[in-house]
């Protein structure tokens, strides 16, 4: 209510017109009139008010006014946002309070020229305040976008803004109200949470691999021991009879239970030969002794050349693989299956195609209402931790496909864990 301004109306003549500091004050006042809003209609009643009652209602609007400027200001600041105005005839911003604060605007005087703006946030910021300013103008459509930048006042920041256009009679926008976030602490916290995560991730894999290892070196090796010294005291022994006989033999059958325990364990802990032989060569084995297994014919199809992934990438993928061979010897009653690997750039991305009964009640863009089942939410987790993305596409009698879509490597933020 401090500033005035002149500005044109509609048919062209210039009016003083008051300017707030908060958009949306100025929104209600900028807004189009209606044909058939109440507006002038009340006019005839405050016609009959007295001088001094017409004196009293306005001091008591200018007090409620006053109290939802400081409401708004104090929401403002405790959202660690401003809101803001933008004029394109003039060029210039009106803002409140709460935004000056938040990101060094001068708090006078207002309005605040565009041209200035890189002053205050830095040239690369304030070009892209001023792409998306004219961008929204155009399409005349809200949009809310994210942008880091170098404050002239503190160090850098990270805003969300949304803007929203205010257009005319004919859907052309003439003003722009904006609302911008300071999420620079939020966007610390989630790098931080990730990295947690993938630090977690990583811990998991070893721990995992370790204890693969140790099973292998000791329990496995012990009852291979064992299984070895069972036949010789058996040699030693002959001819054994009876009950002899027939204890030894369980003996043995229950050593080789046991073996095939520690084995199954171990490669369920960590995949087998990845390491040793490599991620494509131990896909390919694994497929094999599945296909083996189960009687399903399983195509792979992984090119040649893959670029080197990190080792959780490797783990994650396998994982999916195991996961997904399983739901299909488990679930699918398929004949044939296709595993399927590529990479584009730094992106590599899997499926697992088969052609069985397909997952009754899967909804249409296939990421939710699975029967319950830990596995397909265990894959989902492994590789959104990893930045990727997860998807199941079903057809009824047609079959189902596990899509699968991951950088190469890890992100910075993994990398320094
Ligand atoms: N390839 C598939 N074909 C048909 N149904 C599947 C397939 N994969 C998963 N399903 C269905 O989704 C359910 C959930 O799978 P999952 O989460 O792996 O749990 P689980 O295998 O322990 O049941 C399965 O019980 C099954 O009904
Ligand atoms: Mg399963």
């Amino acid at each position: 209510m401090n500033l005035k301004k002149s500005a044109k109306t509609k048919s062209g003549k210039t009016a003083t017109q008051p300017i707030r500091k908060t958009p949306r004050v100025s929104r209600k006042l900028n807004r189009p009139h209606r044909p058939g809003s109440s507006q002038r209609s009340d006019l005839p009643e405050l016609k009959k008010l007295s001088r001094s009652a017409l004196l009293a209602l306005i001091a008591d609007l200018q007090k409620t006014v006053h109290t939802q400027d400081h409401l708004l200001s104090q929401a403002e600041a405790l959202g660690n946002l401003g809101t803001w105005e933008y004029d394109p005839s003039t060029d210039s911003l009106t803002y409140s309070r709460s935004l000056a604060e938040l990101i060094g605007f001068p708090s006078d005087p207002q309005p605040f020229p565009m041209s200035a703006l890189d002053s205050v946030i830095g040239p690369g910021a304030a070009t892209r305040v001023r792409d998306d300013l004219s961008e929204v103008l155009k399409a005349a459509q809200h949009r809310v976008s994210q942008s880091t930048c170098e404050l002239a006042s503190r160090n850098s920041q990270t805003h969300r803004t949304a803007y929203v256009p205010l257009l005319d009679e004919s859907g052309v926008a003439v003003r722009l109200l904006g609302v911008t976030q300071d999420i620079t602490q939020s966007k610390a916290i989630d790098q931080e949470l990730r990295r947690v995560s993938h630090r977690i991730l990583t811990l998991r894999n070893e721990e995992q691999r370790r204890m693969a290892r140790e099973l292998h070196e000791t329990a496995s090796q012990t009852l291979a021991a064992l299984k070895l010294t069972l036949g010789k005291a058996t040699r030693a022994l002959l001819p054994v009879e009876g009950e002899a006989a027939q204890c030894i033999a369980s003996a043995l059958g229950l050593v080789d239970d046991a073996l095939r325990e520690v084995r199954s364990v171990s490669a369920l802990l960590h995949p087998p030969m990845l390491e040793e032989v490599g991620f494509a060569a131990a896909l390919h084995a694994y497929a094999r002794t599945v296909s083996d297994r189960s009687g399903i014919r399983i195509a792979t199809h992984i090119p040649e050349s893959l670029i080197q992934m990190s080792a959780e990438v490797e783990i994650a993928l396998f994982r999916v693989v195991q996961e997904s061979l399983t739901n299909i010897h488990r679930h699918a009653h398929a004949n044939s299956c296709l595993i399927h690997i590529a990479q584009v750039g730094e992106i590599v991305t899997l499926k697992v195609e088969d052609d069985g009964i397909g997952i009754p009640n899967l909804n249409g863009n296939g990421s939710s209402h699975f029967p319950a089942g830990i596995g397909i939410s265990g894959m989902r987790e492994r590789i959104t931790q990893l930045d990727g993305t997860f998807r199941i596409s079903s057809v009824p009698r047609k079959g189902t496909t596990v899509h699968v879509q991951l950088p190469v490597r890890l992100r910075e933020t993994a990398a320094i864990c």
